[in-house]
């Protein structure tokens, strides 16, 4: 008996001197669609010939953590290309990643005596960038957070807005914030993430009338006045305020609801227009237009007035 066990631990202490399984990165994050190697080396004695070499992926089934052969799993096929050869090196190459490929990968060999399994394992992380955005809908000076998920770190994250880098994944919104977000991993910007939508919204902003003359201008004239502006979401309601040159600093409403306003300037008075821009955020109103009559010379005259 005590013999056995002698001879047994003397056996045990030979093999673990025999062979040795060597994985130069064990722990991996690669991008899904890539390909990615595992560098490997293997020894043993001189005087043995290796006759078969593989890779396992360990796998629970039922419950039970099992070594399963590569070439014996279905969703490998094809993908998997063994790059070593039967003397040391035993590296593996994955192509196309896939989600379901992330798992611990171990290498054994045998030769005629014996057999060798890697006691340690190379942990491969498949990853995708991720994109999201807080909160999606925002209005003007909110508060933006870009998160960028994804299972492992590869590099750092790069975002880009409609093809441009964005310098911080956290910013205080502006109206031309709102774009399509994606993030990739740095060095490997052609792994976009699939894109994010942000809306800023903004009462009207930079609003102006534009003024277009209908008529030759002779007698009287008629005018089409559109009040230009900028919002989020677009303007819904307009109220234009009128004041004769008799009295400009009194205004008047003259119509209300809508973007474009006709007018026959009556020829012998100058007016003074202002229009007001709405949307649910809030209101705002243009800067001045002045309608002044044919000069005696038969020029038309037509002055912005910078708000003060
Ligand atoms: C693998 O390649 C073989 C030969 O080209 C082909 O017949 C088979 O359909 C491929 N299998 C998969 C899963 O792509
Ligand atoms: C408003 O006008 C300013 C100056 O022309 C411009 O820089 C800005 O982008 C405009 N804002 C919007 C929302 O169009
Ligand atoms: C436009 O705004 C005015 C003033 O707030 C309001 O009285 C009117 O009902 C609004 N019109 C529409 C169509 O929303
Ligand atoms: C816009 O102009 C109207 C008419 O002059 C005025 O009553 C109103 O207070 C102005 N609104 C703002 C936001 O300046």
């Amino acid at each position: 008996m005590i013999t056995v066990l002698a001879l047994l631990i003397l056996k045990a202490g030979t093999v673990s001197a025999m062979g040795t399984v060597t994985f130069e990165n064990p722990d991996i994050c690669a991008l899904k669609g890539t390909s990615v190697e595992f560098r490997c080396s293997y020894s043993y004695p001189d005087d043995e010939t290796v006759q078969k070499a593989a890779w396992f992926k360990g796998q629970s089934q039922y419950g039970i953590w099992k070594r399963v052969k590569l070439s014996e799993l279905p969703s490998y096929e094809n993908r998997t290309e063994y790059v070593g050869d039967k003397q040391h090196d035993c590296s593996l190459a994955i192509h196309d990643l896939q989600d379901g490929d992330t798992g611990h990968y171990y290498f054994r060999f045998d030769t005629e005596n014996f057999g060798w399994r890697s006691k340690t394992s190379v942990h491969l992380t498949v990853t995708e960038p991720n994109a999201t955005v807080y909160a999606d809908t925002v209005r003007a000076r909110d508060k933006v957070t870009l998160e960028c998920r994804t299972s492992c770190q590869l590099s750092n994250i790069v975002w880009f807005k409609d093809g441009r880098p964005v310098a911080q994944p956290e910013f205080e919104a502006k109206a031309e914030d709102s774009g399509k977000y994606v993030c990739a991993f740095e060095g490997h910007e052609s792994a976009l993430s699939d894109p994010v939508f942000l809306d800023v919204q903004y009462p009207p902003m930079n609003v102006s009338i534009e003024v277009t003359y209908l008529d030759e201008p002779t007698v009287g004239r008629s005018v089409i006045m559109t009040c230009q502006n900028t919002a989020n979401p677009a303007a819904d309601n307009y109220t234009w305020y009128r004041a004769s040159a008799s009295s400009l600093s009194s205004m008047s409403q003259v119509d209300s609801g809508q973007m474009v306003l006709n007018r026959s300037v009556n020829a012998a008075d100058t007016e003074l227009y202002i229009c007001q821009a709405r949307n649910k955020l809030g209101e705002s109103n243009s800067t001045e237009v002045l309608l002044i009559p044919l000069s005696e010379e038969g020029t038309v005259d037509n002055t912005d007035r910078a708000q003060g």
